[in-house]
């Protein structure tokens, strides 16, 4: 097992459990995944894989210490909508035990600051400016860091998402959706793409640092609209898929989100997938993949 430690908050969760099984699966560092419960199934799972397994909770400080503690690399995920525990109280707790810590370099995954790109016309969207929050106090802290931006997360369809789910028709689906019609948005898919892209940031930050570090890399599989994305996983699927768009759901962190997202291009001037990821070794999954592996097999359990 290797000596050098590269710890993952969010562990258990879909992108920091994306990354711990690809360090685990490369060898180069031995991942400390961070959860709430060590004595979740999910967490023995990892460590009978051979990762270690510690408790922290992102507000507490010397819980967030000892988890960084030795790690030579860090994986940050925040967590939005918790009014005690603001996402840049989360993040600054972790940004600044790992300079205490002598961390070498800090993974950040971000979003856009929407009230700014909107020009402030929608500014409820706090689960992306919070982040856009913390990852500037990421790049004034003096860590060598690098930022992840995430689409849409493919996985979003394989679980009931703000209550919508599949319908199944006589020959095939109806996809409820909160995305909006005729908007092209970047398209991510976490479990395939987030593990291979923050090791490759990982092992390359001090051999290329001048293509990584303070960069803000884009993650995703294709701009498209969500019509395309359905339309692409159809095709994976071997059914036809039908959506169904639900217009704004009164949840405005959501509705501006997805307001922002339609009127405002995100991450304007990159192509998708991120060709600084593609050099980096970075080869991101489709959507016709996903919908012929993951959705083929969620469906069928319906
Ligand atoms: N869904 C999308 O399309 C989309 C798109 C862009 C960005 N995002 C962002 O993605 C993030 C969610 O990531 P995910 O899907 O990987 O989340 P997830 O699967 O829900 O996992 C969240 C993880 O965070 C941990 N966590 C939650 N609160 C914590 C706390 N107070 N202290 C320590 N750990 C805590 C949980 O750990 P435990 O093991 O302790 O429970 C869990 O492992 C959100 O910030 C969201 O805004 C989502």
């Amino acid at each position: 097992m290797s000596t050098r430690i590269a710890t993952v908050f969010g562990g258990i969760g879909q992108q920091g459990s994306a990354v711990v099984h690809a360090i685990l699966k490369d060898g180069t560092f031995t991942p400390r995944a961070v959860t709430r419960d060590v004595n979740s199934d999910s967490a023995r799972a990892l460590v009978k894989l051979g990762a270690e397994v510690v408790a922290a909770n992102l507000g507490d400080k010397e819980a967030v210490k000892k988890a960084v503690t030795g790690a030579e690399a860090i994986f940050l995920v925040t967590i939005p909508f918790d009014p005690s525990l603001p996402e840049i109280a989360q993040g600054t707790n972790v940004i600044d035990a790992s300079k205490g810590a002598g961390v070498r370099f800090v993974v950040f995954s971000t979003l856009p600051d929407v009230s700014e790109l909107s020009k402030g016309k929608y500014t409820n969207a706090v689960q992306s400016d919070e982040k856009a929050k913390v990852q500037r106090y990421l790049e004034a802290s003096g860590l060598a860091d690098a930022s992840i931006a995430t689409g849409g997360f493919f996985e979003n369809v394989l679980k009931p998402f703000l209550g919508h789910s599949w319908e199944k028709t006589d020959n095939g689906y109806i996809l409820p959706t909160i995305m909006r019609p005729n908007a092209p948005t970047v398209q991510t898919w976490i479990g395939h793409d987030m593990g291979p892209a923050v090791l490759a940031l990982f092992k390359q930050c001090d051999s290329r640092a001048s293509e990584i570090l303070g960069q803000t890399f884009v993650l995703g599989s294709a701009r498209m609209t969500y019509e395309d994305f359905a339309a692409e996983l159809s095709q994976g699927l071997g059914q036809p898929i039908q959506l169904k768009f639900a217009g704004r759901v009164g949840f405005h962190a959501a509705d501006d989100m997805l307001d922002a997202m339609t009127e405002f291009t995100f991450y304007p001037g990159v192509s998708i997938p991120d060709p600084r990821l593609e050099k980096l070794g970075v080869k991101t999954g489709t959507v016709e993949e996903f919908g012929r592996t993951l959705l083929k097999s969620y469906l069928a359990e319906l």
